[in-house]
């Protein structure tokens, strides 16, 4: 197929190009580098052996927009354009909501004109808020929020399921991922966070490579094994592949499909600790701090309904993620920095 894939140079974007371009979909990248950098698309080629045509745009900019579906006639669109930091979204929330959905709006507008009518959104496990039910399956209901990034997800899930539905031609595929981590086997990309990390995963390499000190355990009061906060973390190369497989949905045109992209495993913040030591041969020093606000105790997915409609099902346990996170870190102590 031919595939638009916006912020193409991010970190899922720049694994899922590799993956696309492995499966034979012709790709076409379009980015505006605010939270990545143009290094990563060199090194992507690099890995497949070619250069990917690049767009530098923002998918808000409309003459951008209609200048790329003018130039090229997609088959799908890959929306991974959007900013994703939670505290930042609290700090900054009409930032958010601008880039996050007028990004959406303006790129909608543009491929329905184009008559480009299917797409693959980026969502998030944040959708299910506190979930109702664990294993978390995709008719779980929807929850609240705790921050506006995580309701650009689910007002976005609500606009696509709207012009979904309006226009019964449309082929709307929402993922919703766990947490993903790991990097590229080659160690050549990974996740490269702008500033003190948020997310777990990063908060490790960088205090294993000795940027950060130690790493702070938010709770250990949760009702879980250890009392640390439980999380269903995949690949980033399977999730990754799950977008290849995503492609499925769009050839059989099912309308609307909505996905979780998970292993279905849950960890502890202490099992991914561990498993980042033993793995790794290395020691993460750590300290137990308070719950974060807006944490919750548990989430993990039943992934069995991408695997029965999609064939995909995750391949790489939590060695793995723990392993190709930290090649990534090693190799590139500063991120993408030469
Ligand atoms: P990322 O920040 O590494 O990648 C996003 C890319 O989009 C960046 O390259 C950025 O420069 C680009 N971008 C942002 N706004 C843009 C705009 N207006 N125009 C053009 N490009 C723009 O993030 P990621 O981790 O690769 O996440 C990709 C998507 O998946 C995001 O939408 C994110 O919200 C979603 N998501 C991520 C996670 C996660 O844990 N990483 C979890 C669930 C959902
Ligand atoms: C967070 C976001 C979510 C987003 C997801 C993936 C919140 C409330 N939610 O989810 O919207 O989709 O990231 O980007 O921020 N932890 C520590 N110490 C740290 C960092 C994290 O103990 O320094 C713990 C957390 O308390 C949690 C687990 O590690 O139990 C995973 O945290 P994180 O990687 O931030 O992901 P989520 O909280 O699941």
């Amino acid at each position: 197929m031919k595939i638009l894939l916006t912020g193409g140079a991010g970190y899922i974007g720049s694994h899922t190009l590799i993956e696309l371009v492995k499966a034979g979909h012709n790709v076409v990248v379009v980015d505006n580098f605010v939270n990545s950098q143009p290094e990563a698309l060199r090194r992507v080629a690099k890995i497949i052996g070619h250069e990917v045509p690049f767009v530098e745009a923002d998918i808000r900019d409309k003459e951008a927009m209609e200048r790329l579906f003018t130039e090229y006639q997609f088959d799908a669109v890959i929306n991974f354009a959007g900013l994703k930091a939670v505290g930042e979204s609290v700090a900054k929330p009409l930032e958010y909501y601008e880039n996050n959905m007028n990004g959406v709006f303006v790129l909608v507008d543009a491929m329905r004109r184009h008559g480009c009518k299917s797409i693959i959104f980026s969502s998030s496990a944040t959708v299910y808020g506190d979930p109702a039910i664990i294993p978390i399956t995709e008719d779980c209901p929807k929850g609240q929020c705790t921050n506006p990034y995580g309701w650009t997800k689910s007002m976005l899930e609500q606009v696509l399921m709207d012009v979904q539905k309006a226009d019964p031609t449309w082929n709307v595929v929402l993922l919703r991922y766990f947490n993903p981590i790991g990097a590229h086997e080659s160690g050549l990309i990974g996740e490269n966070p702008n500033g003190i990390p948020n997310n777990l995963m990063p908060y490790i390499t960088q205090t294993a490579v000795g940027i950060r000190k130690e790493l702070g355990v938010f709770g250990d009061d949760y009702p879980t094994h250890d009392g640390t906060g439980v999380r269903d973390y995949i690949h980033v190369v399977d999730l990754a592949r799950g977008h290849v497989a995503a492609l499925k949905a769009i050839a059989e045109n099912k309308g609307l499909a909505i996905y979780n992209l998970g292993t279905g495993h849950g960890y502890s913040v202490l099992d991914v600790v561990k498993a980042f030591e033993n793995v790794n041969g290395l020691k993460v020093p750590y300290a137990i701090k308070p719950r974060r606000p807006g944490d919750i105790a548990t989430c993990y997915c039943n992934p069995a309904k991408a695997k029965a409609e999609l064939g995909w099902e995750a391949q790489f346990g939590i060695e793995e993620m723990c392993r190709d996170s930290w090649r990534f870190q090693k190799n590139n102590p500063n991120g993408y920095e030469l």
